[in-house]
């Protein structure tokens, strides 16, 4: 195979054949097709496409460019394309496990204005998201759910092959994200895979035909793949729930899971990704997988058992307890004028979170676990002059604290009437 062939077969539109797909990933992988080619590569998928057999092939490729998993229980996850305010997988996932599924989650850390799931499980001190294959596999069976990052055992590929689309302008294109997610999802091994494709200003699907042609893709790929499969496409112009940050939505999703507070989206949201999950897994009606998750919700079961996989991955909940007791420098914005909250732009406040820490700007970067934004006020809610909006919290000092509450507020649309009917969450189911 000569590498430089088939990037001039890709940027003339042609489709690739699938030995070819497998011969250039394995050489990416290996080291001897140069970044520089597999860049130009990219870019070149990213302007012609590829088919669903080209896409089916790059997914297999990049899975097997490492180990896979295999289990001998009912496993299934769920995988979110990433939002702000995203702590649904703290919550999702105990929950399934308390409904007698198995879930293996690779997760990951985040790269741009929000956390990931590992960074924010290792806010908790003592959690740790870096397991090998060999415990996670151990801590998944023993307590039905384990949350850890992708280790690079797992399609280097994809670790290699991301960091060059982050820095090429790459990132957005559907063979290459489903290439990428599902390969990984490919690997872990999980029977069922449930997605929550994100559309709107806080994630990088902006419009919901964007997010349905996603969902499609990443549904058709798992099928054909021989897994049980269905997304939603949920809404994601306002973020999910009060916190934005890393400490404070666990927080927000241990008082959810503990029934200290209660947010009927964010749950609504939970026991529909949960109940597919369940459903698929279980072969159990959708309406009887939805009251079995609301059950196991309800009896803090779930709770149970996200309570024992942080104990098993070394967590520890009291210092947790007292890390949120810490002192941060922090900012209360108000409501300028009276009304009410039309709007609470995701990317704005995401924005704002990252500009007070709680975010990375590249790999390696320390994230601060105390920064983030606190909701004081959900869409539709009536303000008067002076309300609090959202309080912002950093450990870095005040000095930036003036520049983020300015963007925070641009988040924020004062309506003087209520508007008419509220915008759903979710917005389409594909299976
Ligand atoms: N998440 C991934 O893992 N890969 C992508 O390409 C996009 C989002």
């Amino acid at each position: 195979m000569i590498a430089k062939l088939l990037l001039d077969k890709k940027r003339e539109g042609k489709t690739l054949g699938s030995a070819e797909i497998r011969e250039f990933v394995e050489g990416f992988t290996r080291g001897e097709i140069p970044d520089y080619q597999m860049a130009a590569m990219a870019m070149a998928i990213c302007c012609r496409g590829m088919n669903e057999r080209e896409t089916a092939d790059l997914t297999d490729a990049m899975k097997n460019s490492g180990r896979s998993l295999t289990w001998d229980v009912i496993t299934a996850d769920k995988h979110s394309t990433g939002g702000v305010g995203d702590k649904l997988s703290l919550i999702i996932q105990p929950l399934a496990a308390a409904c007698g599924v198995y879930v293996p989650s690779l997760t990951g850390r985040g790269l741009g204005l929000t956390g990931g799931t590992a960074d924010k499980l290792e806010t908790i001190p003592g959690y740790n998201a870096s397991l090998s294959l060999d415990d996670f596999q151990r801590v998944v069976k023993e307590t039905g759910v384990s949350m850890t990052v992708q280790t690079s055992e797992i399609t280097p590929a994809d670790k290699k092959l991301y960091a060059l689309r982050d820095v090429t302008g790459t990132v957005a294109s559907i063979p290459l994200i489903v290439g990428s997610i599902l390969s990984k999802k490919l690997a872990e091994g999980a029977e069922t895979l449930i997605f929550d494709v994100k559309c709107g200003s806080g994630t990088f699907m902006k419009t919901k035909e964007e997010a349905l042609q996603l969902a499609k893709a990443l549904v058709g790929g798992a099928k054909a793949a021989g897994r049980k499969s269905a997304a939603l496409v949920t809404d994601m112009s306002s973020p999910l729930g009060r916190a934005i940050g890393n400490a404070n939505e666990v927080e927000e999703a241990i008082e959810i899971l503990s029934g200290k507070s209660f947010d009927p989206k964010v749950t609504e949201l939970c026991i529909e990704l949960a109940a597919l999950m369940v459903s698929k897994s279980l072969d159990l009606s959708l309406e009887a997988a939805r009251l079995l998750c609301q059950d196991k919700l309800n009896d803090m079961s779930a709770y149970k058992r996200f309570l024992e996989m942080v104990n098993a991955q070394g967590g520890d909940l009291g210092k947790f307890e007292a890390l949120l007791k810490t002192k941060t420098y922090k900012f209360t914005i108000q409501a300028m004028r009276s009304g009410f909250v039309g709007a609470i732009d995701a990317e704005k406040i995401a924005r704002a979170a990252f500009m007070l820490g709680a975010g990375r700007a590249e790999a390696g970067d320390e994230i601060d676990p105390l920064a983030g934004v606190d909701l004081a006020v959900k869409r539709g809610d009536r303000v008067s002059v002076g309300s609090p909006l959202a309080t912002l919290k950093t450990s870095r000092g005040p000095s930036g604290l003036e520049a983020a509450a300015a963007e925070a507020l641009k988040a924020f649309k004062i309506e003087s009437a209520i508007a008419s009917g509220d915008i759903e969450l979710i917005l389409e189911r594909v299976e």
